[in-house]
């Protein structure tokens, strides 16, 4: 996660038992994130790789020198990349949001696919397909394994997700809301507050993205520099808690959001909710 997806999390997340995936886009820069992390836990992590960031063969490069194990590409194509990536030993997974993008992923040589709904928070792909109807089609569509992210928030989700064929989940929104996030408490109040319909997608047919309605998202409008604009204004919102005039990047799920647990205390709920759920 762009600006929130900092070493705090990531250790929060890994020593919990998920993978924690760093991001290249905070404050601090990617190799003083990957510093903190290898000096608190031992345990896996990986690295998203947004593929529409200028830097991103930059990172790729920074990646391969550090030999990180897990990589998670999104927004482009994989084939780019994916070779070189395996080729330095990492777990290659890509983030789609269709079918044919998850197909020509499998092609590409990547070993999973994340395969993310429209409700999900932050950038999504222009057709807007739900995590429900999207997650069974792609895992009837490749033969490597499926994560399923958008709008999954608890131990419903994660139920639902295993039994629409998918090998696991990944959290963006919930995650914003745990103690070890940095995401300013102002922003994290705003979500708190959400309703089912208190979020909105900004710039369709340009570069859609869900975000908290706000005097921001009503006003935006599709421009091109949107990329960066849109970047640094996540920034103003997430992490300066400018909750007017920033992008509030959430899912629909910020609605399910009633509390801010530590990331232990959450991982540990949705895995028992989710045993009970299936009767495991
Ligand atoms: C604040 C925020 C920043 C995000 N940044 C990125 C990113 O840089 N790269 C990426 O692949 N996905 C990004 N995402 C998407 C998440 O990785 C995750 O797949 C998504 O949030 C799942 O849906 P959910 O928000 O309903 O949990 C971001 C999501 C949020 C909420």
């Amino acid at each position: 996660m762009a600006w929130v997806g900092t070493a705090e999390l990531v250790v929060a997340v890994s020593e919990a038992g998920g993978l924690g995936m760093l991001s290249p886009l905070t404050e601090r820069g990617l190799k003083k994130e990957l510093d903190i992390v290898r000096e608190r836990t031992e345990k896996p992590f990986g690295l998203n790789i947004p593929l529409n960031s200028p830097i991103s063969e930059q990172i790729v490069n920074l990646a391969v020198k550090e030999k990180i194990q897990v990589i998670a590409t999104s927004a482009g194509d994989p084939s780019k990349f994916a070779p070189l990536l395996k080729k330095s030993g990492a777990v290659t997974m890509h983030v789609v949001a269709s079918v044919k993008h998850a197909v020509k992923a499998e092609e590409a040589g990547v070993d999973a696919i994340v395969a993310e709904g429209a409700e999900k928070g932050g950038h999504l792909g222009h057709d807007e397909i739900g995590t429900f109807v999207l997650v069974p089609q792609v895992v009837d569509s490749v033969r490597i394994p499926v994560v399923a992210a958008g709008g999954i928030v608890d131990g419903r989700g994660l139920a639902a997700a295993l039994a629409l064929g998918a090998s696991g989940i990944q959290l963006g929104t919930r995650f914003l809301m745990t103690k070890e996030c940095i995401a300013h408490e102002n922003c994290k109040r705003a979500i708190l507050e959400a309703k089912d319909d208190s979020t909105t997608v900004i710039m369709r047919g340009f570069l859609p993205s869900r975000v908290l309605k706000n005097k921001f998202a009503i006003s935006q409008k599709a421009e091109k520099g949107a990329l960066i604009k849109e970047g640094m204004k996540a920034r103003d919102g997430l992490l300066k808690g400018d909750i007017k005039d920033g992008a509030i990047w959430c899912g629909q799920a910020a609605g399910m959001i009633h509390d801010i647990p530590s990331v232990e205390e959450l991982i540990k709920r949705i895995v028992d909710d989710a045993e009970k759920i299936l009767h495991l």
